[in-house]
């Protein structure tokens, strides 16, 4: 496995090219089945889990060529409608082609994913709204086999604002008969780049950023080319990297009005950040103020910036208090942050920082996507070097990271195992 040796304590000072987002991406190639055709997706990072749901659509029989940063998807020979649990163990979003497979061919047998480092994450919500558009769901040696005749409109209300929950249904929805409502509906970008595409496809939906979705159903849709958003969280993990270093970081090709929340907290922080003609630049303060956050579903602080924010908040000046609400286990980054000398401690859901004046580098294992990224945050925070192991997770999300930070000058190597 992959290690990552950094060296910290520089100030940084460059450009960096966004990548496109990965949760846009995977909803929208996972849309490409509701059609047959040939279909272009641009902007698409090349990530791990691209290639993961790329092999899942080929092995269900749709043709994939991916080549940075597009995706060519032939979807005229689906004959296999299963999603098996070799796959989508390695990538829970898998669980995405679940609406789209049942829309157009009426069965549909996928692997239940089973939990992350993060939480239990069940699909019970996925199936719930199915359901109540008519399909027959069994749950069957750790399979979901879902089956009907044709999905029709029907009212769903979330108890829990849910992304790939909204994003299955409103694709499951564009192929009913009759209107869908979605009701307490994820708002995040990546939804309304999703119900973009649709329409692009010929979906009829309304409301698509609102709590409020409602979604026409169409008896059939057209391919799609598209464009995907730029990453929102790869630009807040940069824009930690700027505070954290007391660096000078121009982010490119990116859309701040997509972490408003998150850009709040950073002002708080002390970091200075004014918008460029295609994207932000972000100034350090030479010590961050302590800022306390408390994650919610979008518009709200994203869940997926927590942890690169309890980093740059170990080096403030102060104590903050850090509240997760979305997940039950996101806090696996403490436990490796202290052993750089951070003053943290949690309780439950809450977690308590007692900014230091230095982090020290040290060796620390990546546990989930985003703790990876946290400890990137505080590697170039610390003195010293820092060797991150297991550093597969952070590939899962950040696209060609060391060269993005050698581009800001870091000292970064990465050791092949
Ligand atoms: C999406 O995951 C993102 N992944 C996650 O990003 C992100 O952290 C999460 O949304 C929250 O913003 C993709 O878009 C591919 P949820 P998702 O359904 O859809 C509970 C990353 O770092 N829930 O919004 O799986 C669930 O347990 C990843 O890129 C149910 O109880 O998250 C959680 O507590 C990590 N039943 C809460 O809702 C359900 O049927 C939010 O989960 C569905 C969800």
């Amino acid at each position: 496995m992959d290690k990552l040796i950094i060296k910290g304590g520089k100030r940084l000072k460059g450009e960096v090219e966004i990548s496109g987002a990965k949760n846009a991406a995977l909803p929208v190639i996972a849309s490409t089945l509701l059609v047959q055709g040939e279909h272009e997706i641009t902007r698409v990072p090349d990530l791990r889990d691209i290639k993961t749901m790329g092999r899942l659509l080929e092995n269900m029989g749709a043709e994939f060529h991916y080549e940075p940063h597009k995706a060519v998807i032939a979807t005229n020979k689906i004959r296999n409608l299963e999603a098996p649990y070799e796959l989508v163990k390695e990538m829970r979003a898998s669980v995405l082609v679940l609406g789209p497979m049942l829309a157009r061919f009426g069965r549909a047998k996928v692997s239940l994913p089973g939990g992350c480092a993060i939480g239990a994450r069940p699909i019970n919500l996925h199936l719930m709204g199915l359901e109540r558009m008519g399909a027959k769901i069994e749950l069957e040696s750790g399979y979901v086999i879902a089956s009907a005749k044709r999905l029709k409109g029907a009212v769903i209300y979330f108890d829990t604002v849910t992304v790939t929950g909204t994003e299955n249904l409103m694709m499951a929805a564009s192929l009913a008969k009759g209107v869908t409502v979605l009701e307490n509906a994820a708002r995040e970008p990546e939804v309304i780049d999703l119900a973009n595409a649709l329409t692009a496809m010929g979906a009829k939906i309304n409301g698509a950023g609102e709590s409020i979705i409602e979604i026409e159903g169409v008896d059939e849709l057209r391919p799609l080319t598209h464009k995907v958003i730029p990453d929102r969280i790869e630009t807040g993990t940069f824009m930690a990297i700027a505070g954290i270093t007391a660096g000078d970081v121009t982010i490119r090709g990116c859309m701040p009005e997509h972490i408003k929340a998150f850009l709040i907290k950073l002002k708080a922080a002390g970091l200075k950040v004014e918008e460029t003609a295609d994207g932000v630049r972000a100034v350090g303060p030479a010590r961050p103020n302590a800022v306390d956050i408390e994650t919610a579903p979008y518009p709200g602080f994203p869940t997926d910036m927590q942890a690169q924010f309890m980093a740059l908040m170990s080096k403030a000046q102060g104590t903050s208090i850090i509240t997760e609400t979305i997940f039950e286990n996101r806090f696996m980054h403490v436990a490796e942050l202290r052993r750089m000398g951070a003053g943290i401690s949690f309780k439950g859901s809450t977690a308590t920082v007692r900014g230091v004046r230095k982090l020290k580098g040290a060796n620390v294992m990546a546990t989930d996507l985003r703790a990876s990224a946290s400890l990137v945050v505080a590697a170039l925070g610390a003195e010293g070097e820092t060797t991150i192991h297991r550093v597969y997770h952070l590939d899962r999300g950040y696209e060609k990271i060391e060269e993005k930070l050698t581009m800001l000058g870091v000292d970064v190597r990465r050791e092949k195992r």
